[in-house]
């Protein structure tokens, strides 16, 4: 295997990768490259090759066919034709003919046009040729991804809590709606650990600040949801509110830790608060200090948080708003008609996330002052490395929830992500199928997507469809945006159906955590795609709706309206598992091959290798409550399998202990 790093100008040190390689001179070893205008990296694909990564971008686990851009974005819309979403992961691996793996290291506006311009030709192009190239050789593009992921260092760990079932929407704001919430769940028994709050629990939607209303005894009210079980997770957002008088943003004046504009003052940026500042992430002190923020909250009994609006998001800034307003008063005296009303839409339609307010903010890093538009794409990661360094001194034993929505490569060390604003869509189902594997193939293992979808209206079989795809994400969390139709999972008719299908994520917990923790500390993949088992099966590498769970499982989602089962490609011999509705198991031997397998709305299905077992455990009403003690094991006569088991809740990853052998007799 070999390993080599280009360089090209000089590059921004993202802190992506950790570990230190010899500088390769010369032309790159596949490919070419160009710097006559900006960065533009050449490759000509067989017909046959495969392209995989990208990690949060959209369409195939095959990238293949279309162009991608990194440019972290506030996107609520995932339609086909987006080339940006919320993270920038510029890691891929060409598959075919010749083999290898590709990491752009470079944080700002990057394009791959793979095969959209010209179906057989790869191209990377930038604006600026400062950057690192790092360039992995390897037999197969599962182990190019490996190697990756020892070059960027360990993915983040969650406690075991966090594997539990969260309920979040934006609009819980008292504490009676999130007792509403936990009572739903308690009462119909249906298994939850989390409830998230989303920005009304705060002041003004100012960071670390509470409701005074609603919060004035918050540490009794963590402990009260404690006593159930329950923990909160408060959002964490990007933008410091600008009020004289609030705490937070007076020390960050007063200490010059706000991005500021080119003459020196802090740059203003609207999200929800109204005005805002944003903390300088890439600085170390104002880093230092937002992630000292935390402990507000931790000190109250917090022990896990979401980070948002970290592209960052901007609504609008006063400059923008000044521009617009100059569009709509040469309209409104515009006596000739020059003045298209096209021109007044455009002005205020392009307030929002406009790439002049990008351009006219900067960041001072190790003295040296950077604009921000040459490091969009770290900013999401920077606040994330922010609390994550914060809980390294809060507690350095234990373990935080942290998942953030912006990020880059790099962040997968500090926390995991949400895919961000879905909607409530069939065609988002299987997005959140497809995108799981190029994640891990970035890093990100603690990830998942808003089930039963954030945008629209849902319905109660896309709910249901989709938490039994959210049983095998490790972030299981429904989540629903402002005004859409209330998703919690006793609002539907059948509560029973919602209970069993969460029942089976709880009993499905030691071994989901289980393949999670051997694919964290070994450097491996929790999802794979089917291709990286069986690179040899032409049939599997076509696969984009199945997934290989861990070692010993694949999953196979129903991601259709209406359908009562679906077809399945089995690479080998495999034993079809339902979780019935009942509590009971249905299980059949299939042979390798196509077959058509009924799973009702109320069923969980998954495929268990041929000659592997998995361990399954008694439902629980929260992870804790779970009785590790009494595993039963599912699968192939005599199979063994190794458990990884530890506390859930402190570091003590390497202890041997937490392995034991398990067979199936
Ligand atoms: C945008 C986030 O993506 C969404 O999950 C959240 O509910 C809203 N911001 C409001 O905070």
């Amino acid at each position: 295997m070999k390993m080599r790093k280009y360089v090209y100008g000089e590059p921004f040190e993202t802190e992506a990768v950790l570990r230190d390689i010899e500088i390769s001179e010369g032309n790159v070893a596949y490919g070419e490259v160009s710097l006559e205008e900006g960065f533009v990296f050449t490759y000509q694909m067989a017909e046959n090759d495969i392209v995989y990564g990208l990690g949060e971008a959209n369409r195939g686990i095959n990238k293949r066919g279309y162009c991608y851009i990194s440019n972290n974005t506030d996107i609520p819309e995932h339609t086909e034709d987006q080339r940006s979403l919320y993270g920038a992961h510029n890691f891929l691996v060409v598959s075919g003919e010749k083999t290898f793996g590709l990491f752009v290291d470079y944080p700002a506006r990057l394009t791959f046009d793979i095969g959209y311009t010209r179906m057989d030709t790869l191209t990377i192009r930038c604006e600026e040729a400062n950057l690192y190239l790092y360039l992995i050789e390897g037999e197969s593009a599962y182990e190019i991804v490996r190697a990756f992921r020892k070059l960027i260092g360990r993915s983040y760990i969650p406690p075991k809590f966090a594997f539990g079932y969260g309920q979040s929407r934006w609009g819980y704001v008292t504490k009676e709606d999130f007792y509403k919430v936990a009572e739903g769940y308690r009462k119909n028994h249906i298994p939850m650990d989390m409830i998230y709050m989303d920005i009304d629990y705060m002041q003004d939607y100012k960071d670390f600040t509470l409701n005074k209303k609603n919060f004035q005894d918050f540490p009794e009210f963590v402990q009260k949801m404690k006593e159930q079980n329950l923990r909160l997770v408060p959002i964490i957002d990007a933008g410091v509110k600008v009020e004289k008088g609030y705490e937070v943003y007076e020390e960050g004046v007063k200490n010059g830790y706000f991005c500021k504009r080119e003459d020196g003052s802090d740059f203003v940026a609207a999200v929800w608060p109204g005005d805002t500042h944003f903390p300088d992430m890439l600085n170390e002190d104002a880093r230092r200090w937002f992630g000292e923020k935390y402990r507000i909250l931790t000190e109250q009994g917090i022990e896990a948080f979401w980070n948002d609006m970290n592209e960052p998001a901007i609504f609008y800034t006063p400059e923008g708003v000044k521009k617009a307003q100059e569009v709509v008063k040469r309209f409104l005296q515009d006596t000739e008609g020059e003045t298209s009303i096209f021109e007044v839409r455009d002005a205020i339609m392009n307030l929002a996330n406009n790439k002049e307010d990008y351009q006219s903010f900067y960041h001072q890093v190790n003295g040296t002052r950077i604009r921000h538009d040459k490091v969009h794409n770290l900013f999401g990661y920077y606040m994330t490395r922010a609390a994550g360094e914060a809980f390294e001194r809060i507690a350095p034993e234990k373990r935080f929830l942290m998942f953030s929505r912006s990020s880059y490569i790099g962040m997968h060390r500090y926390g995991g992500i949400w895919t961000g604003d879905n909607k409530a869509w069939w065609s988002h189902l299987l997005l959140n199928i497809k995108m799981m594997p190029s994640l891990n193939m970035c890093g990100f293992l603690y990830t998942g997507a808003d089930l039963g979808g954030f945008g629209a209206d849902t319905t109660r079989d896309l709910l249901l469809r989709w938490l039994a795809l959210g049983v095998f994400t490790p972030l299981m969390r429904n989540h629903a945006a402002l005004g859409t139709r209330e998703q919690e999972c006793y609002q539907f008719e059948n509560i029973a159906d919602f209970r069993h299908i969460i029942e089976v994520r709880y009993r499905l917990i030691p071994y989901l955590y289980s393949e999670y923790m051997k694919a964290a500390l070994d450097d491996d993949l929790y999802f794979k795609p089917l291709a990286f088992t069986y690179p040899k099966d032409s049939m599997a590498l076509q696969v984009e709706d199945q997934l290989m769970l861990g070692n010993e499982i694949m999953i196979a989602p129903i991601y259709t309206q209406n359908a009562k089962g679906r077809y399945v490609y089995l690479p080998e011999e495999m034993k079809f598992v339902k979780f019935l509705s009942d509590g009971t198991l249905y299980e059949q031997i299939l042979p390798a091959g196509h077959h058509y397998v009924e799973i009702a709305l109320n069923e969980v299905p998954l495929f268990i290798r041929q000659n592997k077992c998995i361990p399954i455990a008694s439902s629980a009403e929260y992870v804790e409550a779970i009785d590790t003690k009494n595993l039963t094991l599912i699968g192939y006569q005599n199979a063994e399998y190794t458990l990884y088991e530890d506390d859930g809740i402190h570091k003590t990853y390497d202890n041997p202990s937490n392995l034991k052998k398990l067979i199936l007799k």
